[in-house]
């Protein structure tokens, strides 16, 4: 795995890491009350990371392209903003809403940009 797999593979792993830690502090202390947080962390964060590291692995040209590597920092950076703005959200801060939903907005924008990406690479004739 090189590139912008192995970056998304890392990033994958980072949030897997951080949100298992939360989902036990959550269990250890029966308040359930970072649970968005955790979910989040746990699906779009790790999953999602890792079905974008497992698919620039199988398309290596795609990986190569500007394209890529706009995908993983617009995905990066919008999705740590919006996992880290939601724990302070959820810890009481709203002031910080307009953070969390400026990145939601930047990690759809990314995910639009993904199926620019994706869809034209596995519909293309052998
Ligand atoms: C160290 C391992 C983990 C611990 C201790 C843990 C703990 C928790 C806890 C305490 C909740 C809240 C349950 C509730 O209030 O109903 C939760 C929910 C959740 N966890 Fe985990 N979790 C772990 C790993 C994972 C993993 C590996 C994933 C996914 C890849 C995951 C995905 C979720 C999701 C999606 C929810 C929300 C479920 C719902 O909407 O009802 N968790 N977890
Ligand atoms: C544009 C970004 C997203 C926004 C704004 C968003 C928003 C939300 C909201 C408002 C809820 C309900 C939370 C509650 O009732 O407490 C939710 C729940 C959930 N979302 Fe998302 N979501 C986004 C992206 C995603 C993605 C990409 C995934 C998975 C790949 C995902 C997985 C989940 C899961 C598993 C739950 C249920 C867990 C829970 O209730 O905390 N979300 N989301």
């Amino acid at each position: 795995m090189q590139g912008v797999a192995r970056n998304f593979f890392t990033l994958a792993i980072i949030y897997a890491l951080c949100g298992m830690a939360l989902g036990l502090s959550m269990a250890i202390s029966q308040d359930h009350g970072q649970m968005p947080t955790h979910a989040h962390t746990m699906v779009a964060g790790w999953l999602m990371s890792a079905v974008f590291a497992f698919f620039y692995h199988l398309f290596p040209a795609v990986a190569q392209k500007t394209l890529a590597t706009i995908h993983f920092w617009l995905t990066a950076v919008s999705g740590i903003g919006l996992v880290i703005g939601l724990y302070f959200l959820l810890a009481g801060n709203a002031a910080i809403e307009p953070m969390v939903a400026a990145s939601s907005m930047g990690f759809y924008a990314a995910m639009l940009l993904f199926a620019f990406i994706a869809l034209p690479a596995v519909w293309k004739k052998a």
